[in-house]
């Protein structure tokens, strides 16, 4: 399903933002004219990421709760606690929206 999450202008380079689609929390990360969509709940305990802080010259966001990293490109656990990745969901921008495909 594909779901419009809104204005590319909506999302500021960096800064994660937690959307509701299709049931699913998903947190959505711009960088530059690319967006990154991942499952928002860390695999180490259940914990919003979108809480947490990305650094986009790694590609890498960081759980506020106990610091694991995940790679915003596959959702692979970088550091732990965290040793699964995270669900991650194809992103883009379409004509100047975020638009992401939920299963
Ligand atoms: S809940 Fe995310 S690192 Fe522990």
């Amino acid at each position: 399903m594909r779901v419009d999450l809104g204005g590319l202008e909506q999302f500021a380079d960096g800064v994660p933002v937690r959307a509701t689609a299709a049931q699913r929390a998903v947190v959505v990360v711009r960088s530059g004219e690319r967006v990154y969509a991942l499952e928002d709940r860390c695999s180490h305990e259940d914990f919003p990421l979108s809480a947490g802080e990305v650094d986009l010259d790694a590609g890498e966001i960081e759980c506020a709760r106990h610091g694991a990293l995940f790679r915003l490109e596959d959702g692979a656990p970088v550091s732990l606690p965290a040793t699964r990745p995270v669900a991650t969901f194809p992103a883009q921008v379409a004509d100047g929206r975020v638009v992401v495909e939920l299963p």
